[in-house]
């Protein structure tokens, strides 16, 4: 039996977690700073430090608690995640994790949140399928408030994004119509539960770099997203209905969050699947903070051919969390792949080529 303690700190969550085996999660404690950041409509890096600072040790005490550890000396290595993220916000998670690993003469392993958000899909429900080959090429949707991205991933546990966006996260564009529509932080819950009241059909908002509209997708972009323009029109949209201080109706507002999220989700279930085509996949993932969006799940279930094995993040695990961060640390645990206390924190995602989880 191996138990990893993680930590993940690379936004605004402060979490602690510990892992059995890479997928029995036995704890899972999640600060969340989002009042903090609320007034100011997004993660301010230097504030979601400081409060990390304050979480961490309380977090770490109640996730060895929940778990019935007593003692570090029951604890086989420290995670940490160690980007992509806020690098304020990383280098505490980062920082605390080696302290407790040199002071206890344990391994300590950087954990890539984004990678970590694939394998979170499959926390709790058995590990051992990923060793199955017929799962591969497997092509994971990573949407999260950071990150949009398709990443390729076949049986000897190549990577490879395929797309990625070339300006805005899907859940940027979320959380930014949602401040524009002064409904509030994090955008994605609050768009999902207003637009649930509205025609997602009623108003027609772009589908970027999809081939609509008579527009033809250069080669590069055919797998990338990009989500800049439909917050613009967004803008442009609210200001033609409702005037320069944007005075929506009820019916208004609730028809054009519905509309708004529809041109997302299309645009997301549009791009996978073709890349799932081109790239002949054998499932798909979906995975990041987006993935809790019942209405992207659903059309995902819906427009999934027969053939392709879908599997959907659990909701609790969507989400930042540390649970991913000490499972998929296993396997680093188990592959020898430990890193040293020089490691860095970095900002933006790194090529991947390799995800250790698949033998
Ligand atoms: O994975 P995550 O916790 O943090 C990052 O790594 O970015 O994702 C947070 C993002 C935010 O943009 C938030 O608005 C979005 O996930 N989100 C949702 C929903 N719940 C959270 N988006 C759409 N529908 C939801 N129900
Ligand atoms: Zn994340």
């Amino acid at each position: 039996m191996t138990l990893i303690l993680g930590i993940e700190t690379s936004c605004d969550e402060t979490s602690v977690a510990v892992v059995e085996d890479g997928d029995r999660v036995l704890s899972n404690v999640v600060a969340s700073q989002i009042r903090k950041h609320a007034p100011y409509g997004g993660v301010v890096p230097e504030l979601a430090a400081r409060e990390h600072l304050k979480a961490m040790d309380p977090v770490v005490r109640q996730a060895l608690k929940d778990a019935g550890i007593n003692s570090l000396d029951e604890i086989d290595a420290i995670a940490a995640t160690n980007g992509p993220g806020l690098i304020p916000a990383l280098l505490v998670g980062v920082n605390y994790a080696k302290g407790l690993a040199a002071g206890n003469d344990l391994p300590f392993i950087g954990i890539n949140h984004f990678i970590a958000h694939i394998y979170a899909t499959f926390l709790d429900s058995g590990i051992e399928q990923l060793r199955e080959p017929s799962l591969y090429p497997l092509l994971a949707l990573v949407v999260s408030g950071g990150h949009t991205a398709l990443v390729l991933i076949t049986a000897d546990g190549q990577a490879t994004v395929v797309g990625t966006t070339i300006d805005d996260a899907a859940g940027e564009a979320l959380d930014k119509a949602s401040k524009l529509l002064g409904l509030g932080y994090p955008g994605g819950p609050v768009i999902e539960k207003t637009g649930a009241n509205g025609d997602s059909s009623k108003y027609d908002f772009p589908r970027p770099l999809t081939g609509g509209a008579g527009k033809a997708v250069a080669e590069e972009n055919k797998y990338n997203f990009s989500f800049s323009g439909i917050k613009t029109s967004l803008l442009y949209h609210c200001k033609r209905l409702g005037g320069e201080d944007i005075a929506l109706s009820e019916t208004e507002m609730f028809d054009t969050v519905a509309s708004y999220q529809e041109a997302v989700i299309d645009v997301l279930v549009k791009k996978t699947l073709k890349a799932a085509k081109d790239f002949n996949a054998a499932s798909i993932v979906l995975s990041g903070g987006v993935a809790c969006n019942g209405v992207l799940r659903q059309r995902l279930e819906d427009c999934t051919p027969k053939r392709i094995k879908l599997f959907l993040a659990p909701r609790k695990y969507c989400t930042d969390n540390a649970a991913m961060v000490a499972g998929l640390a296993f396997h680093h645990l188990r592959k020898g792949m430990i890193d040293p206390l020089t490691t860095d924190a970095f900002a933006r995602l790194p090529q991947i080529s390799q995800v250790p989880f698949t033998d």
